[in-house]
């Protein structure tokens, strides 16, 4: 519940919103219940999802301001203005944004490959405005929030793997905790190209956490 709350904080008034793979569909609730938005489409490839949002929202699919749509990917989510796709695996989004396009204003929170869904957002021409990361519950959660165009961001190599979150907020403390992870893994066998890789990530992070940009 506390990540779903976090991540609506990083959802902005707009006009359409769009909840692709929205499952329980509590993040549209938020955007319609505290009026950010004029209305809402929720869209689920499994018809069993789509089914928990649709009764948590009956209220406002009854009132014809959000449509439930059973649909794989992006397909249902043309005319948003905004587009939350979370809890999915980073190469799912990238897929889906490969296939249907990469929406005009997008809040992503990949489980995992998050410094693939940035490659291809900046590959693509997108900008990202907010790339931060929050703990909930013992685990981090990082976000991904842009618009489809004017992309001209400097992103280092740090940034692609770790995004630009606040070092002395849960972006440090995550970083730590890798940090620690990663001299343990040194202490043990790893040894010839995954050394090698360990000790650039290591670089990496403590980079980061000394406030070197580059
Ligand atoms: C773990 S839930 C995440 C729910 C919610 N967005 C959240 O962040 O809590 C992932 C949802 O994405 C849906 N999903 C997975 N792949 C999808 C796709 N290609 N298109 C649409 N929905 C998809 C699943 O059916 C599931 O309901």
């Amino acid at each position: 519940m506390d990540r779903i709350k976090k991540l609506c904080e990083r959802l902005t008034r707009c006009n359409v919103f769009a909840d692709v793979g929205c499952d329980h569909g509590l993040c549209t609730l938020y955007m319609l219940e505290n009026e950010l938005c004029d209305s809402a489409i929720i869209s689920d490839i499994s018809e069993k999802s789509l089914a928990k949002a649709e009764k948590l929202l009956k209220k406002y699919i009854d009132g014809g301001i959000c449509r439930p749509v059973c649909c794989d990917g992006l397909g249902a989510a043309g005319e948003a203005d905004l587009v939350l796709i979370a809890g999915l695996g980073g190469e799912n989004m990238i897929s889906m944004m490969d296939r249907d396009g990469i929406p005009r204003n997008f809040v992503l929170q990949p489980m995992h490959s998050v410094p693939r869904v940035r490659e291809y957002l900046l590959e693509n021409g997108a900008s990202i405005t907010r790339d931060d990361v929050f703990e909930s519950g013992g685990k981090f959660y990082f976000t991904v929030c842009g618009t489809r165009q004017g992309g001209s961001d400097s992103y280092s190599e740090a940034c692609i793997k770790y995004g630009k979150g606040d070092v002395n907020g849960d972006l440090g403390r995550y970083l730590r905790l890798e940090l620690a992870k990663k001299y343990a893994y040194l202490g043990g066998n790893a040894g010839g190209e995954s050394r090698r890789r360990i000790l650039r990530d290591i670089r990496l992070i403590e980079g980061v956490l000394s406030g070197e940009t580059e």
